[in-house]
């Protein structure tokens, strides 16, 4: 069974020199799809060009809080125009962050509940970005996005609020933190999440898993999040994989409206 990134950024920079062989890494170690994800208008627009140009990407398109003070209403149109792309699965990522709080928060509380409601009108998915933000985060999903499937983008934090989470409904997205060996709260946390409702990802160039930390991330490097969260679950790779492949046909229809491959 192969295995998706959910949450890759490959259409940037960092990637620029050798952009077709880090697709052919990703594919040698089974990682047959990726989802490059938008954040802003330009970086949407970009994740639509590479899932055009390349049969293993799919893309998400949306709008990071960073940018709550300066989005006008025609961007969010446009986000909104992308989501009817065939390969674009849904829309993020959105969300709070109260970390680098580059925005005031009440902008960015109106901006994630807008692209929440564009999301619901077009029945589409959302990913969601929450940094230091874990109650606005839960309140504004349980006040907005009742009945949207919810993806919490490289979870991060204790059992409690991934249990908050999952009571929403939501999906956990683990990435290359829960390989770190001091982790512990993470390693609970990828332990006790239903195995229907758990993903991994990369955040690629970001987040890379141990032993490469400290050097660029890349979508092949999914499969060394895969392998410790089975390990923590004592669980099979093959099962694991298994579970993570029809998850993510679940919780993002388009990925199998659009792709053969995920006919199983
Ligand atoms: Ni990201």
């Amino acid at each position: 069974m192969p295995l998706i990134d959910t949450h890759a950024h490959i259409h940037l920079e960092a990637f620029d020199a050798d952009r077709p062989a880090v697709l052919e890494r990703a594919a040698a170690l089974g990682v047959a799809r990726l989802i490059n994800i938008g954040y802003d208008l330009p970086s949407s627009e970009a994740s639509v060009a590479l899932a055009d140009a390349h049969p293993m990407v799919f893309a998400t398109v949306g709008i990071q809080p960073h940018y709550a003070l300066t989005t006008i209403p025609a961007q969010l149109d446009r986000i909104a125009a992308l989501l009817a792309h065939p390969r674009v699965v849904a829309l993020g990522e959105i969300g709070l962050d109260y970390y680098h709080n580059r925005a005031p928060q009440a902008a960015q509380q109106e901006l994630f509940r807008n692209q929440i409601d564009i999301a619901r009108q077009h029945g589409m998915p959302i990913v969601i970005h929450a940094r230091d933000a874990q109650a606005d985060t839960v309140r504004m999903l349980v006040e907005a996005a009742v009945g949207v499937p919810t993806v919490m983008h490289a979870f991060s934090g204790d059992w409690q609020y991934a249990a908050d989470c999952l009571a929403l409904g939501a999906y956990i997205s683990l990435a290359g933190p829960v390989t770190f060996p001091r982790a512990v709260e993470l390693h609970e946390v990828a332990q006790r999440v239903p195995l229907e409702r758990l993903l991994v990802e990369t955040d690629c160039p970001y987040l890379t898993p141990h032993p490469f930390r400290g050097k660029r991330n890349e979508p092949a490097r999914v499969r060394l999040v895969a392998e410790r969260i089975a390990a923590l679950r004592g669980v099979s790779y093959e099962d694991l994989v298994a579970a993570l492949w029809a998850n993510a046909q679940r919780v993002f229809p388009k990925l199998a409206a659009a792709d053969p491959l995920f006919d199983v």
